[in-house]
């Protein structure tokens, strides 16, 4: 089954207004050529509407939040709505990064909350899932990414599934320049998608994008998009930069 793969940029708390600017100016005065992909920025939240506006004669790049709140509004400090996130025409919404779990404690539950939320207000969900190495190494990878994966999609229907990716991030190869091999994340991501014809049946699993992230650069990105199961990339650092993440969907994706 043919699935256009999709490569979206997690600029983490990286790039303010002017950066991202900047970014898109280069990014797009590089991007030559029509890859066959679906193309996503993940800016920070004061970023999007300049991201909004940087992009809107840019057909194609779409725009992606990195969390939202699971309330809808009210008594909560510091947080984001899906409403005010739609107001600003973001399209996309990252769910459940190893980030948001480790650093700020989010449980299976909270995230299962936010992808709930955001399928109410019809945001497309990148929805993360991902083993530790000590997790791998005491051989619970499958029980851990199936109990991300039932938990998090709990009372998220076949429909939403049309509008939902998974991202598979091992947390030992964020950030660290470990990559996985492809046959550990063709292996992780056959399994991902065994999991999900479990819960939704075999035509909407063989139609759901299976994202790798962790250290995807330049020079691997082709080897891993070749991989049967895996349908496009979750990039941090090498998106900060417009040539290599140019690069990556390049070599990751051919021109049309
Ligand atoms: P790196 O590409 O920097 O390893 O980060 C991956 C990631 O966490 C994307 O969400």
């Amino acid at each position: 089954m043919f699935r256009r793969p999709i490569f979206a940029a997690n600029w983490k708390m990286n790039k303010g207004p002017s950066d991202t600017q900047a970014f898109v100016k280069s990014f797009l005065s590089k991007l030559t050529g029509r890859p066959a992909c679906d193309i996503v920025i993940a800016a920070p939240f004061i970023s999007l509407p300049t991201l909004s506006e940087s992009l809107r004669d840019a057909r194609g790049v779409e725009m992606a939040a990195q969390n939202c709140s699971q309330f809808d509004d009210g008594a909560y400090t510091g947080e984001i709505s899906v409403k005010m996130l739609r107001e600003i025409l973001v399209r996309h919404v990252i769910i459940g990064h190893s980030e948001r779990r480790s650093i700020f404690g989010e449980t299976n539950a909270v995230i299962n909350a936010k992808m709930k939320k955001a399928r109410e207000a019809g945001l497309k969900l990148i929805f993360c899932i991902g083993e530790t190495l000590e997790e791998r190494n005491a051989g619970i990878l499958e029980n851990v990414l199936r109990t991300q994966i039932t938990e998090g999609l709990a009372g998220i229907t076949a429909e939403d599934m049309d509008d939902t990716v998974i991202a598979y991030e091992p947390v030992w190869a964020i950030g660290t320049g470990v990559t996985a091999t492809a046959a550990q994340a063709q292996e992780a991501h056959a399994f991902v998608r065994s999991v999900v014809t479990e819960l939704y049946g075999s035509e909407i699993a063989q139609k759901l994008r299976i994202q790798y992230g962790g250290s995807v650069k330049p020079n691997n990105a082709a080897e891993l998009m070749a991989c049967p199961d895996i349908d496009g990339a979750l990039i941090g650092g090498a998106s900060l930069e417009a040539q290599s993440f140019v690069d990556i969907i390049v070599n990751g994706c051919p021109a049309d």
